[in-house]
């Protein structure tokens, strides 16, 4: 019998679907649409809604941003996930919220202040998606010239993780004790500075908050090179992962568990969640209709490779559509989502691999058809990798309620039904809901 397992879904601040036949409007900027896609997850109780980020519009397809804005691509606009977890926070109870913030953009003292303020305000259900920027472009926003290498990224972010923990710790879990016969609200024994002096960082600290209920944000990570997934494997609660096909996805799995094993960490405490775009409809006909209509929408080649190009900072507009791609492509920028996306050695044409390329960033396996055959797919997708669960995105590059119904009041029970997810939170905080099975 399959295990059961956990469910993030990803988004980010962007417009919502705006000119299909189901949309909403095109200017979700007050956030309601996405408070009210946070309450529709927690309903079907969901682990996590996380929000992912970047901190440029991009030039990378064609070395202009025209693609990008004329399409609204989910690249840009896109307004900041920080206050908007805030918000979705506010009108839910138990989902968690997990916002994307840069190693680049944020000083660790912001970071951590911001960690523990939001941390607080969700009464323990807020998560970091840790990310080391991945554009030349984002780099340029912050007075460089250009993205550091990625061993370098990688190396200035441990140094990040060990002062924003020495910042989350340096109020110890007593310090508040509100006396009033002493008149006392904190210890000032019990809140330390960190005198941090590293290689790329200097704070002094202590953190000017109060230690949040979780004592530090739930992490998630998305490392996908060896020393990505080392991070990844060292730091977070939750790693999120696009790969090609079950073996590839239970290869991914082990590698992290084996790589927390090393770092002295309970394998069970990172749960690695699998990217998947689900088509859904009230039969399987219907929804390979509806894929096939998706990716023959005449909009979709351009604004998929755009989107990609984004990712992976790579121009693949300069590539011919009915070709194979001349040499496997490297990058500064993603180079996972490179791999999974460019199947190097499978001989497709670029205009094949973008077809089977769901949502712009691949999704790890097709999954279309109705809620009870996704489901049982999903349950033999499990029992091959070895757990712990998927992130779920729509099929196309933006979204609309109808989509995120069909998941919730479908899938999910579909799901329930077989025991296969939670049909109750068990706990009020994000990491324990994660670790609870
Ligand atoms: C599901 C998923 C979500 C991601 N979200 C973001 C994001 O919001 N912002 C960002 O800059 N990078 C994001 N990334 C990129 C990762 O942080 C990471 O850079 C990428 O997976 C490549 O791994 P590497 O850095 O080890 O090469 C995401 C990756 C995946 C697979």
């Amino acid at each position: 019998m399959t295990q059961r397992f956990h469910l993030g879904w990803f988004t980010n601040f962007t417009p919502d679907e705006w000119n299909g036949p189901f949309s909403n409007g095109g200017t979700p900027w007050d956030g309601a649409f996405y408070v009210e896609m946070a309450q529709a997850l927690e309903r079907a109780k969901f682990d996590y809604i996380m929000l992912e980020d970047k901190l440029a519009v991009s030039e990378a397809f064609g070395g202009t941003s025209e693609v990008y804005l004329k399409h609204a691509l989910g690249m840009a606009p896109k307004h900041d996930p920080v206050p908007l977890a805030t918000l979705m926070g506010a009108g839910t109870s138990r989902i968690g919220v997990v916002a994307t913030m840069s190693t680049l953009g944020y000083p660790p003292f912001l970071l951590a202040r911001l960690c523990s303020t939001i941390d607080h305000l969700t009464r323990g259900r807020f998560g970091w998606n840790i990310v080391t920027s991945a554009e030349d472009a984002a780099a340029q926003n912050f007075g460089l010239e250009k993205l550091p290498p990625r061993e370098k990224r990688y190396a200035m972010a441990h140094e990040y993780m060990d002062v924003v923990y020495k910042l989350f710790d340096s109020w110890e879990p007593d310090a508040v004790v509100m006396n009033r016969q002493t008149a006392t609200y904190a210890d000032y024994r019990k809140v330390n500075a960190i005198h941090h002096e590293g290689e790329f960082f200097r704070c002094r600290g202590p953190l000017n908050t109060v230690r949040s209920p979780q004592g530090r944000p739930t992490l998630v990570q998305a490392g996908g090179s060896p020393s990505g997934r080392d991070f990844a494997a060292r730091h977070a609660d939750s790693v999120v992962c696009v790969t090609q096909g079950t073996a590839s996805m239970r290869a991914y799995r082990e590698d992290i568990r084996a790589r927390a094993a090393a770092h002295g960490r309970n394998p069970n405490d990172v749960k690695v969640l699998f990217l998947i775009a689900p088509v859904l409809a009230e039969t399987d006909a219907e929804a390979h209709a509806k894929h096939a209509r998706v990716s023959n929408d005449p909009n979709f080649l351009e604004q998929n490779l755009a989107l990609i190009s984004a990712i992976t900072d790579i121009d693949f507009k300069k590539y011919p559509l009915d070709a194979v791609l001349p040499e496997r492509l490297t990058t500064n920028g993603e180079q996972g989502s490179l791999d999974a996306f460019q199947k190097w050695g499978s001989n497709k044409t670029l205009r094949q691999l973008v077809v089977e390329a769901s949502g712009g960033i691949v999704s790890c396996l097709p999954m279309v058809g109705t809620p009870e055959s996704v489901a049982d797919r999903m349950s033999l997708v499990m029992d091959e990798v070895g757990g712990d669960g998927f992130l779920l995105t729509t099929p196309s590059l933006s979204v609309n309620r109808r989509q995120i119904i069909e998941v919730t009041d479908g899938l999910v029970p579909a799901l329930q039904r077989r025991g296969l997810v939670r049909t109750e939170y068990t706990h009020t905080t994000l990491r324990e809901n994660l670790r609870a099975f």
